[in-house]
């Protein structure tokens, strides 16, 4: 991992523990709302309730890898990567994800509003790429969320699927080739 200059001060990327879920929560409260709240208050809502809480990090920390960017000792952004088959929650679009279906999902990439566009993202990306162990990252990106759509389209994502529960915005699943077929 290592550091690198952003806009001038350093950032970098370790893997991220229990210690750090005061922080992650104080990143959900910052980056969340804004993200999500045009898209649907009520699910930006939602999702800090029910998902950016400690109870679910607990459990994401022992099923996921985390990993975090620092900038002046503060956690600016973080990313994760597991497994659709260890996810608590259920995917019934999936045929069988213990069997021939199962992903490799980076089910977050949250960079703080006052630090994107300086290439943490970017960086937290490859880092998780460089973590899958098969040939392909997937990911969800919610329906309306179109800066990070273009920014994973960009990097390489293509659209497979949209996932609808006819409640709340659509999940839209992307997935990255990462090329290493034959490895
Ligand atoms: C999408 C996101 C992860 C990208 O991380 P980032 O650190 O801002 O991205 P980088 O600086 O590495 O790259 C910037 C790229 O993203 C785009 N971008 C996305 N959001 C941006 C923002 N708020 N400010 C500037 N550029 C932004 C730029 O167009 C740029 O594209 P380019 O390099 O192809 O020109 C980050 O903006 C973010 O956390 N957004 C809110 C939360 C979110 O939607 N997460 C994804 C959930 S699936």
């Amino acid at each position: 991992m290592g550091d690198s200059a952003a806009a001038g001060s350093a950032v970098r990327l370790r893997p991220g523990t229990i210690a750090d879920i005061p922080a992650f929560r104080a990143l959900g409260e910052a980056v969340v709302p804004v993200t999500y709240g045009p898209i649907d208050a009520a699910y930006a809502q939602r999702m800090l309730d029910e998902w950016w809480i400690p109870e679910i990090f607990e459990k994401s920390l022992e099923r996921n890898t985390h990993l975090v960017a620092e900038r002046d000792g503060e956690v600016v952004a973080l990313a994760n990567l597991g497994r659709l088959s260890r996810s608590y929650r259920a995917f019934p679009h999936v045929t069988d994800p213990h069997v021939t279906g199962d992903r490799e999902v980076m089910w977050k990439l949250y960079v703080h509003p006052d630090h994107q566009g300086l290439g943490i993202g970017s960086r937290l990306l490859a880092e998780v790429e460089a973590l899958v162990e098969g040939d392909e990252l997937w990911l969800e990106v919610v329906d309306g969320n179109d800066q990070a759509y273009d920014f994973y389209l960009s990097r390489g994502f293509v659209e497979v699927e949209r996932v609808s529960d006819g409640r709340w915005p659509d999940d839209v699943w992307l997935r990255k080739s990462l090329g290493r077929t034959g490895r």
